[in-house]
């Protein structure tokens, strides 16, 4: 008796959280990514400077290298971009109501569990709208929150932000909040920034909320220690980018032959991440037919991380029609989450 009731309950438990998941694998334009796969990395290699797109950073190994920087002592960002949500979660809760939570850049979801609480916590429904282009770690998360939260709903879009955002449906809650948290705006220049924005209102309806997380300017020293820790892990992050390259597009770097070169730019308020070669040198991706001479001190870039004002930020949110709802930061200033609303 015992036995059946132990094996009826598991199996109506698993049921259920299969019923509150959908996931969603956003159609690949395959042929076009297959043909174009490391076009960008050919045109950035044989730019003059050198230059990659800051995606290549993140290869499974690049993305559990990412989180150790965030444990790191110099690395601020995520302790305090945290701490700020657990100040403010509930308040956000009140402001947006019954609310659809629909996540850019996902990952473990760690920082949405604040969220997630603040909203039970008020007694209000939980849906949850993770996206990500990692399909693998998106789908284990979604199934680890359902566990966790009896309540929610979850419908995972594995896909870019782009394609994820054209293809958002309405919401069964009377609101929705993008959120875009860990200042990975910083990583886009200006232009590409406006494109992103102009992304994220086409997703939205009127009167839907935008949460942005943003890291703001602050003295040089401290920023420039957060990129240059002292363990040598953000070196690390940075060079695995030859060992990616290397593995996928069949190449020959020498990591040791590099070294990680990062610095404040205070006039464009953003560090810059370079890989600056320690002697001439040849390369090779044979994959893409790509052969590259390196000089000595010659540099890749590899990583803008811009550092924001808050006044400024908020005019460009309100020049695609996102109002500052409220802004929260930390004692420093270092740091700020800023509820915007599509007005
Ligand atoms: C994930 C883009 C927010 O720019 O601070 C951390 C990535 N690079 N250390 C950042 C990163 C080097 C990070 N973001």
């Amino acid at each position: 008796m015992t036995f059946s009731k132990t094996i009826s309950d598991s199996i109506s438990y698993s049921k259920s959280v299969e019923s509150r998941l959908k996931v969603q694998h956003l159609p690949q334009y395959k042929p076009k990514a297959a043909s174009s796969a490391g076009s960008d990395v050919v045109k950035g290699l044989t730019h003059i400077p050198k230059y990659l797109s800051p995606h290549y950073l993140y290869d499974d190994r690049g993305s559990e290298l990412f989180e150790e920087i965030c444990e790191l002592p110099e690395y601020y960002v995520t302790r305090t971009e945290t701490s700020i949500l657990k100040d403010c979660a509930e308040e956000i809760a009140h402001i947006t109501g019954a609310c659809e939570l629909i996540e850019l850049g996902s990952g473990s979801s760690t920082k949405t569990r604040i969220l997630l609480d603040a909203y039970q916590k008020l007694g209000l429904p939980l849906h949850y709208l993770p996206i990500d282009v990692s399909a693998g770690i998106l789908e284990a998360t979604a199934r680890q929150l359902l566990v966790d939260y009896p309540a929610l709903k979850v419908h995972a879009l594995a896909g870019t932000y782009e394609q994820a955002l054209g293809e958002l449906e309405r919401s069964e809650l009377p609101t929705r909040m993008i959120g875009f948290i860990g200042s990975s705006l910083g990583n886009l220049t200006p232009e590409q920034c406006e494109d992103f924005l102009s992304h994220i209102t086409a997703g939205l309806q009127l009167g839907e909320y935008f949460l942005l997380g943003v890291d703001l300017q602050k003295p040089k020293h401290i920023l420039e220690a957060a990129y240059n820790d002292s363990a040598g892990v953000t070196a690390d992050f940075n060079l695995n980018v030859l060992d990616h390259l290397n593995r996928r597009f069949e190449g020959n770097f020498d990591r040791t032959k590099f070294e990680h070169w990062t610095f404040y730019n205070e006039t464009k308020h953003q560090i810059e991440s370079y890989l600056r070669s320690l002697e001439t040198q040849t390369a090779e991706l044979s994959a893409l037919n790509l052969k590259l001479n390196f000089e000595k001190g010659e540099t890749i870039h590899t990583e803008i991380s811009r550092k924001f004002d808050i006044n400024g930020v908020q005019e460009l949110l309100k020049t695609k029609g996102l109002v500052t709802q409220k802004v929260w930061t930390d004692e420093n200033e270092w740091f700020a989450l800023i509820l915007s609303k599509l007005t």
